[in-house]
């Protein structure tokens, strides 16, 4: 969600600390280069979990990540890992031919036993179709992708009031957060998903990225 201080990266630098740094625009990814990063990690709309847009103002500029990776690649000079909705071996074929050096994976790990999330989050991850999944404010304050809850639905309605701004909006969610972890409520759960949560499988870690 930003750019390090300068100091900060010149003390990663200095302690040969390898920096990746997330981007949902070009002008984030140029921004990023000049400021030092190693890699580019070009995060598409579809992703699960927090949206790394540098300001939260920007964060509802949605670019996918067919759009946006082929533009990032062609803009930097560094390596440019995509992210967002890859879950399987065809989505990092597609993201190695539009340039990508690697893929990084979220939600197509979720479901794994390593990952020891609530059973009612893992099913519903399972049922969800691309349409399942709704990027909101409602739990942090920031932009993040979920699956679409009972919660997410009332908070977003034109009823609702506006969230708080981040990080006020994640503690006020907190305590719904936690109980709903403790009673596997997924009505409650924060449920970050991506698009492509239909294709994770419950399946260990190392067959995941074996299969890939
Ligand atoms: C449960 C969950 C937690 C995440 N937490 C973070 C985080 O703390 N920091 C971050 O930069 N990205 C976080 N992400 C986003 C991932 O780094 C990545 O961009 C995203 O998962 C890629 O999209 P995918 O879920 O469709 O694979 C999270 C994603 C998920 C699903």
């Amino acid at each position: 969600m930003g750019l390090y201080p300068a100091k900060f990266i010149a003390e990663l630098k200095m302690r040969k600390i390898r920096w990746f740094a997330t981007v949902t625009t070009v002008s984030e990814a140029l921004a990023a280069e000049k400021a030092g990063a190693n890699a580019i990690i070009a995060q598409g709309m579809e992703a699960g979990g927090h949206r790394g847009a540098f300001a939260a103002s920007q964060a509802n500029n949605m670019v996918g990540l067919f759009s946006l990776l082929p533009a990032v690649v062609d803009a930097v000079k560094i390596p440019v890992i995509a992210t967002g909705g890859i879950s399987d071996d065809r989505g990092m074929a597609a993201s190695l031919i539009l340039g990508a050096s690697g893929v990084q994976i979220g939600t197509g790990f979720l479901r794994a036993p390593e990952a020891a999330i609530a059973s009612a989050w893992s099913d519903a991850i399972d049922r969800a179709a691309p349409e399942d999944t709704v990027a909101s404010r409602v739990f942090s304050g920031r932009l993040g992708r979920s699956l679409r809850t009972e919660y997410t639905n009332a908070a977003t309605s034109p009823l609702a009031p506006d969230p708080a701004p981040y990080p006020i909006q994640r503690n006020l969610t907190q305590k719904m957060r936690d109980e709903a972890i403790e009673s596997n409520d997924l009505t409650k759960i924060q449920a970050w998903a991506g698009q492509s949560s239909g294709l994770a499988r419950a399946i260990p870690a190392k067959e995941i990225v074996a299969n890939l």
